[in-house]
């Protein structure tokens, strides 16, 4: 009874709360070198905004949004076509991170003894899971299409064997992204193992608020619901000491223009912001807001993860990408949800070991609107 009467009440709510936003695809978006079909979805809504997906590293490769006048630009970086993904002028764009998003000490970690050793492919460190199976490189498996939580969207899954990229364990992982009518794009992962291993996934695609190839996102405004970071040496790996922000240029507990004092950190190893922050317990509310003065366009991150990671494009250099618009120095931002890095190595940090019978899991919302 007490059943039949919830699915009454449920059925007249989503009745009464059709979804305007919609899915489409597959459709081809091109081959890799190894002749693996890519393919591509779009997720649009009744505001206008757009989202393409692709099923290489199951990344995000355009984001449509208004600004305060309706004019809709796409604000992440990304290519053309598979080719570029492929390139050595993607910086990881818009892909899904792991196993291990961020770094790992000298490429190495002991678990129950044994000591697991991985690919060094950011001297003298390991990032962002390895060289050639790391989540971003693979072409993973379209699972559903159709409705998830508040919208619509694609599940992707992936199986990685044990011991890949020097990872120990089989792990299976899916990726949920979806967009919805009040313009929330939600990332959320899921993943298991049949040994212990680390885990710790992350989405990383550089925002412009003012349009991907603008200038540089010096002028951006930028909100960090983080009272304290982690500091780093030269190679960017944690000291293993989590430093409050207060009085220092790393504070953006109140909206700061993120140029104001970045020219501190350019002769530092990360060359500007390259830092993971310590969320706050109340940014399950809001961790982060972007806002570009210019459009007006705003941009609030909320995940339920320890953890994120400043990038402000520092290392990009000038590299084409889609349309042909060219990608220079501090031109994007990643606002990275996720674990703190290396802490396979920082016993005083979280862990990331993830168990067999047990479930990661993470969501993160990206919400954008205009002022
Ligand atoms: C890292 C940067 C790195 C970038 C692209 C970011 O997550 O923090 O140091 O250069 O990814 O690889």
């Amino acid at each position: 009874m007490l059943a039949r009467l919830f699915i009454a009440v449920f059925g007249v709510i989503l009745m009464t709360s059709p979804i305007a936003a919609q899915v489409e695809g597959p459709k081809p978006f091109g081959k890799t070198a190894d002749g693996t079909a890519v393919e591509t979805y779009t997720l649009k809504n009744k505001n206008g905004v757009i989202v393409k997906l692709i099923t290489l590293g199951a990344a995000i490769t355009e984001i449509n949004v208004p600004d305060r006048a309706g004019k809709v630009a796409n604000v992440v970086l990304g290519f053309d076509d598979v080719a570029g993904y492929q390139s050595d002028r993607n910086q990881y764009f818009g892909c899904t991170v792991g196993r291990v998003a961020n770094r790992i000490a000298k490429g190495k970690f002991t678990l129950d003894g044994k000591e697991y050793k991985l690919a060094i492919n950011n001297e003298p460190n390991h990032l962002h899971g390895g060289i050639k199976k790391s989540l971003d490189k693979v072409v993973w498996k379209k699972e559903y299409v159709g409705k998830i939580g508040t919208g619509v969207g694609v599940q992707f899954s992936h199986r990685s064997p044990d011991g890949e990229e020097g990872y120990p364990g089989k792990i299976d992982v899916d990726v949920w992204i979806s967009l919805d009518d009040e313009n929330r794009l939600e990332i959320r992962y899921a993943a298991e193992t049949n040994m212990k291993t680390p885990v710790n996934l992350t989405n990383h695609s550089y925002f412009n608020l003012a349009g991907a190839g603008a200038d540089t996102v010096l002028d951006h405004g930028l909100m960090l619901n983080a009272d304290r970071y982690v500091p780093v040496d030269k190679t960017l790996i944690p000291t293993g000491k989590l430093d409050a922000v207060k009085g220092t240029i790393m504070d953006f507990t109140k909206p700061m223009r993120i140029g104001d004092r970045i020219e501190k950190l350019y002769d530092t190893g990360a060359k500007g912001y390259d830092h993971c922050y310590v969320l706050n317990k109340a940014a399950t509310r809001l961790a982060a807001r972007l806002r570009d003065p210019k459009s007006g366009r705003v941009m609030t991150v909320t995940t339920d993860q320890p953890g994120i990671q400043l990038y402000t494009g520092n290392f990009l250099f000038g590299q084409k990408g889609k349309d042909g618009k060219e990608y220079k120095l501090r031109s994007a931002v990643c606002l990275e949800t996720g674990a703190l890095p290396d802490a396979v190595n920082q016993p005083a940090f979280p862990s990331i070991i993830l168990r067999p019978g047990e479930t990661y899991r993470h969501a993160c919302i990206y919400a954008f609107s205009a002022e």
